[in-house]
């Protein structure tokens, strides 16, 4: 069998052994709260790391983009939920072709951008399901939950459309500073969400999902009673700001860079062949700084260029010229974005390789 020291560098590494003990931790949590797993493909990009979802218990998959939705189409998954504002009667035309092959929802948070997709799904005498979004904290996309029942009506009225839940996105749990900052995110995400979807259902619509989710908040948010369905997507990998905020320990990181120490200037500093073109320049979440840990040494990575990055030495650790170290990334679903095929091992015997799927489909 090969190993991962056969392998050219930098290469991205996925750990089977994590990977399946997250997908599978994550199914039983939802399972045990009765909530379905809808996780959110960005992350991987990968066909077979969705099937592998889809096996342990995953209701469908959720995605950002139109393309992707193309992707797990043409790969045969059957459900799928664009959780993302689509606006553009191009989108909807795109969508469109997907409804007959797909059980399809959309995300919407305005009337005009939901007016683009309804005027295509109307005038064709189809109906397209639609999700309201509504903002519990990211405060980036999404209506405040005091204006969710009145655009929810307006959305009602327009043809070609039916809305059938609400969703949301705590993003902001990243922003805190301690694990009991992010446990109130939680809670607060699914009470809100839980508080929302009572208003509209007392004002007459009906609503089949109420959709919470993100890796650090998901095992919090669907202990809420009135949350259906939860989206995390990083779970299947986690990364250097989820051990950062204590959502995962190190053990449970599937994604690591492998890289070769291509240069040691001077005491303190340590170069390795991936930069910001395999790493990405991703603050870490708290942003205490760095861009990734060197695994089994106390050094970050202080400095990205593209195709440098710059280590840090810590007192203690020593690295020499053609070194192989294993880096946690801040940010794996970028990490991912950025390579056309994934290796899998099993300690570090090389299994194969997946290949990022819908690698670049951000249209
Ligand atoms: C709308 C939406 N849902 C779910 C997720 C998944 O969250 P996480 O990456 O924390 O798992 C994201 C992530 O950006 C998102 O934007």
């Amino acid at each position: 069998m090969s190993t991962i020291h056969d392998l050219p560098t930098p290469a991205v590494l996925i750990d089977l052994d994590a990977l399946e003990r997250n997908i599978a931790r994550m199914a039983d949590a939802a399972r045990a709260n009765g909530v379905a797993l809808r996780p959110h493909a960005k992350t991987h990009k990968t066909i077979e790391i969705a099937r592998l979802q889809i096996a342990a218990g995953a209701v469908g998959l959720t995605v950002a983009k139109t393309s992707e939705a193309e992707v797990y189409a043409d790969s045969g998954f059957a459900d799928v939920f664009v959780a993302y504002p689509v606006v553009g009667a191009d989108k909807g035309r795109r969508l469109l072709a997907l409804a007959d092959r797909l059980r399809m929802a959309v995300g919407v948070d305005s009337v005009e951008g939901a007016a683009t997709l309804a005027g295509v799904f109307a005038g064709a005498g189809r109906t397209l399901d639609v999700r309201l979004k509504v903002d519990v904290g990211l405060h980036r996309v999404g209506v405040p939950p005091a204006d969710a029942a009145r655009l929810a009506q307006r959305i009602t009225d327009l043809p070609g459309l039916r809305l059938r839940g609400i969703f949301t996105h705590g993003g902001h749990a990243y922003g805190s500073e301690d694990e009991a900052g992010v446990v109130a995110v939680a809670r607060d995400e699914g009470q809100t969400m839980a508080e929302v979807a009572a208003t509209l259902r007392a004002l007459g619509l009906e609503l089949d999902t109420v959709s919470v989710g993100s890796t650090p908040t998901a095992r919090g948010a669907m202990t809420v009673a009135g949350v259906t369905e939860c989206r995390p997507g990083n779970y299947v990998f986690h990364d250097f700001s989820q051990v950062s905020l204590g959502t995962c320990s190190l053990e449970d990181c599937a994604l690591t860079v492998l890289a070769t120490v291509v240069s040691v200037p001077e005491t303190g500093r340590a170069v390795v062949d991936a930069g910001s073109k395999t790493l990405s320049s991703d603050p870490l979440h708290p942003r205490v700084g760095g861009h990734g840990l060197v695994l089994g040494t106390r050094s970050r990575l202080a400095r990205l260029s593209e195709e440098h990055g710059v280590i840090a030495v810590e007192p203690g650790d020593h690295f020499q010229v053609g070194d192989r170290v294993r880096i946690l990334p801040n940010h794996a679903c970028v990490v991912s974005n950025l390579h056309d095929r994934l290796t899998t091992v099993r300690a570090e015997g090389i299994v194969g390789s997946f290949a990022v799927a819908a690698r670049g489909r951000v249209q």
